[in-house]
C-alpha cells in the first residue's frame, strides 16, 4: 500500500500540515467540468494539489477548455467515464490517493457509476473517497424522503464493504440554488415563498464556499465520516429578511401551506408524473422546513482558512436590484 502522510495534530487543519499534505498527495476529481466539481479543482490547485481530473470524451468543448487552461497551473487531464470498465478507470486514476466525485445524474450514475469509481480506486489503490454527496444531512433522512438523496444513501450502502475510507461533505442547500433552482423567490413578482415553519432553521452554503471547504476535506489527512459545513443557518424569515436588505427591495413572504400539506402535495405530483425532477425541488423543501435533515453541529472550526461569504453578500452580487 502506498505511504500516506500523516501528520499529528489535534482538531483542525495548519497551514503546516495541510503543505505537507499538498505535496504528498495527488487528487483524482470525476465531475469537474460541473459546476461544484470545476470549483473544487481550482480550490485543490489554489493550495498546491496534484490534481488529475476525469473528462468525459464528449464533454462540450466550453466546459472542457475551462479545465484545459488549468493545465497551465498543472493540472492533469485523463479522459474517461465513471461508468468504464473497471480496470480502465483504476488506470485513469492511476497514482491519485483521494478520489473526489462531484457528479450529477441519475441513480445509473450516483448509485451504479459510484459503486464502479470506488471499485476502480480500489484497484488503483487509492485510500478515499469522497462521494458526489454536498447536501442536507443525508444520515437523517429514509431513502423514501427525497429521490435524488435515497439515490446517495442507496450508493452508500452499496460501496459499503470499500477499504477506501469515505468522507461524505454536506453543505445543506446552496445559495445559489436558494435564490434559484428551488422557485422560492420571484424577483418579478416580488416574493419569497415558503411552506411550513418560517422559524425553522436552514442549513445553506454557497457553491464556492463549498468547493473550498471539500478541498480542505480532502488534503486533510485526518478527515473522517461525515463532513458538515453551513455557510448560514437561516430561517425563511431570516432569509427573507436578508434578501431585502441585500436588494433594498420589500419582498413579500408567502406561506403556501403547511409542512403536510407541502407533502401532500409532493404525493400529488409523484403520482402523476414519471420524472422525480419535476417534485424533487419540493422534496428538498419539505426535508429543511421540516427540520429532518438539520445538521445537528457543525464542522467548520476545523478549517478555519476556509472563511465563508455571508448570503447578503452573494445576493448582493447575484440578484437584480431595486
Ligand atoms: N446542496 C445543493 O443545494 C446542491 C445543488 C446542486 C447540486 N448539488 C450537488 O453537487 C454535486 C455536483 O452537482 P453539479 O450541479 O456541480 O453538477 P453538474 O454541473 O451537472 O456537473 C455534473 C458533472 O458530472 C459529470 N458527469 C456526468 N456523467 C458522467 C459520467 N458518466 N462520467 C464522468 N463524469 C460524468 C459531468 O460531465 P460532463 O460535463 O461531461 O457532462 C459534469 O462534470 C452533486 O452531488 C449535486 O447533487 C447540491
Amino acid at each position: 500500500m502506498r505511504s500516506f502522510v500523516r501528520a499529528g495534530r489535534g482538531p483542525g487543519l495548519t497551514e503546516e500540515n495541510y503543505n505537507t499534505m499538498t505535496t504528498a498527495s495527488k487528487i483524482f476529481v470525476a465531475g469537474a467540468t460541473g459546476l461544484l466539481g470545476g470549483q473544487i479543482v481550482s480550490n485543490l490547485l489554489d493550495r498546491g494539489a496534484s490534481v488529475r481530473a476525469l473528462v468525459r470524451p464528449g464533454t462540450d468543448g466550453d466546459k472542457k477548455a475551462a479545465l484545459t487552461a488549468l493545465q497551465a497551473r498543472g493540472l492533469e487531464l485523463v479522459e474517461g467515464d465513471i461508468t468504464d470498465p473497471v480496470e480502465k478507470l483504476a488506470a485513469a486514476i492511476g497514482d491519485a490517493t483521494t478520489v473526489v466525485s462531484a457528479i450529477q445524474g441519475g441513480p445509473d450514475l450516483i448509485i451504479d457509476g459510484q459503486v464502479n469509481l470506488v471499485r476502480a480506486a480500489e484497484q488503483a489503490g487509492a485510500r478515499r473517497f469522497i462521494p458526489s454527496d454536498f447536501a442536507i444531512d443525508i444520515t437523517k433522512l429514509d431513502d423514501e424522503d427525497n429521490v435524488m438523496i435515497g439515490w446517495r444513501r442507496k450508493a452508500a450502502a452499496a460501496y459499503g464493504d470499500t477499504s477506501l475510507d469515505v468522507i461524505s461533505v454536506l453543505n445543506g442547500a446552496f445559495y445559489e440554488v436558494m435564490i434559484g433552482f428551488m422557485g422560492l423567490v420571484d424577483w418579478e413578482a416580488g416574493t419569497v415563498s415558503h411552506w411550513g415553519d418560517p422559524d425553522q432553521p436552514l442549513d445553506m452554503t454557497s457553491v464556492p464556499d463549498t468547493a473550498a471547504f471539500t478541498a480542505a476535506v480532502a488534503l486533510d489527512p485526518e478527515a473522517k465520516g461525515t463532513q458538515r459545513f453551513a455557510g448560514e443557518v437561516l430561517s425563511m424569515r431570516q432569509f427573507h429578511q436578508t434578501l431585502e436588505r441585500a436588494t433594498g427591495r420589500g419582498l413579500t413572504l408567502k406561506n403556501l401551506g403547511t409542512a403536510d400539506e407541502l407533502r401532500a402535495e409532493i404525493t400529488r405530483k409523484a403520482a402523476a408524473t414519471q420524472n422525480p425532477f419535476e417534485y424533487v425541488g419540493l422534496q428538498y423543501q419539505w426535508c429543511m422546513v421540516t427540520g429532518k435533515a438539520k445538521f445537528d453541529n457543525v464542522d467548520n472550526a476545523k478549517y478555519p482558512q476556509v472563511k465563508p461569504g455571508s448570503l447578503e453578500d452573494f445576493v448582493r452580487q447575484a440578484a437584480p436590484k431595486a
